[in-house]
């Protein structure tokens, strides 16, 4: 099978490791601050936060900016479920805006639409490698006062306008196993704001500015050097990991776009797209459906992903829950039944690309 993704380290990988490992400095050490500044160089900001995973990193993003209960943040209803999750961790109201049906990102008219008195800030979702429309949603939170959140855990290098990821709002990353950058957990926060920024560096250490000097109530959200240690030697070659990653799309286009029934990923005027994933669109005209075109791509030996198969807060457990406002999103839940995502990752091997864009090839929807 061709996989949707493959976790590979190459040889100096395990050498900073090692080299880590005989430090026997392997917490809150010098590799977290170098992960931390070459992070922030890639988002282009001043400040960069390694925190434990992506989804503490939008907990304590909220938490730092002071956002819980009785406030709502308006998000997408399509992604992954994190986002919602670290909403209601920090107690405040998720509601969602619908997205748009081409780029499948938050429209930001849909997002005015829902904004009330009660409404804190817009969570923008860098969905699949690309930045939200932050043009528009950056106006929209200026005119509404609204508190800008990006969750750009899909998203490292990705840029818009040529200005980084990150570097819009508060910015937060994931490092998971499976991200175009891995640290096989990790998460990071990027900021401009230097009040923020040492917030997030308190509430990241039990709430300490110095040794047993409590600021106020903390946690342990620390990323070890460890993990650091992984992480740097990829974010050194970030553009060479996205670059493979966008040439792979540009074969997959050439080949999706001649099969009458799939659309190939849109992507926004000024954007620069990472491709975390590389989603088609099966479209309702076409005569098989999504599940039928990823079984037909399953005996072709490729293997294929569904993110995501519903609208985040369309579960049981978020039915009834009062921090979640069910809002109507019919281009969302239409959108759910159709997509498919192909492999794309940067350690593809030429005849694994080969084979993959053969079998799109011969495909007959
Ligand atoms: C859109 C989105 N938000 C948040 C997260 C959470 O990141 P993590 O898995 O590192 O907690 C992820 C990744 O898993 C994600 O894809």
């Amino acid at each position: 099978m061709v996989p949707l993704s493959r976790v590979q380290f190459e040889h100096d990988i395990e050498q900073g490791l090692l080299e880590v490992l005989r430090s026997g400095h392997i917490a809150q050490g010098p590799a977290v601050a170098r992960f931390e500044d070459m992070v922030a160089a890639i988002a282009g900001t001043r400040h960069c936060i390694a925190v434990s995973n992506g989804t503490v990193a939008l907990i304590a993003a909220m938490q730092a900016l002071g956002i819980g209960p009785g406030d709502e943040v308006i998000t997408s209803p399509f992604t992954f479920v994190a986002t919602l999750n670290a909403i209601l961790t920090v107690g405040a109201t998720a509601r969602f805006a619908d997205i748009d049906a081409d780029d499948f990102l938050l429209r930001a008219d849909a997002v005015e639409a829902l904004v009330n008195q009660r409404t804190r800030a817009i969570m923008a979702v860098h969905l699949y490698g690309q930045t939200a429309d932050m043009g528009a949603l950056g106006d929209l939170a200026k005119r509404q006062n609204l508190l800008v959140i990006e969750d750009a855990a899909q998203a490292l290098g990705a840029t818009h306008a040529g200005r980084p990821a990150g570097s819009f709002g508060a910015g937060c990353f994931s490092f998971y196993a499976t991200k175009n950058v891995t640290t096989g957990e990790g998460g990071a926060i990027t900021t401009d704001d230097d009040s923020f920024a040492d917030s997030l560096r308190v509430l990241r250490n039990q709430g300490m500015r110095s040794r047993y000097d409590y600021a106020t109530v903390g946690s342990n959200l620390r990323m070890t050097d460890l993990q650091a240690a992984i992480g740097i030697p990829q974010l050194a070659r970030i553009d060479e990991i996205n670059g493979r990653r966008r040439a792979n799309a540009a074969a997959l286009d050439a080949v999706v776009g001649g099969v009458a029934g799939l659309q190939p990923p849109t992507v926004r005027p000024g954007n620069e797209h990472v491709f975390h994933q590389y989603t088609v669109r099966v479209l309702p005209q076409s005569s098989r459906q999504r599940d039928d075109v990823a079984r037909q791509l399953h005996e072709r030996g490729i293997e294929t992903g569904v993110y995501y198969p519903r609208p985040v807060f369309d579960y049981h457990c978020f039915r009834d829950h009062p921090g979640v406002a069910a809002d109507h999103c019919p281009v969302a839940a239409a959108i759910a039944t159709q997509v498919l995502s192909l492999p794309v990752h940067h350690h593809l091997s030429a005849t694994e690309l080969d084979r993959l864009v053969g079998a799109i090839a011969g495909m007959t929807l």
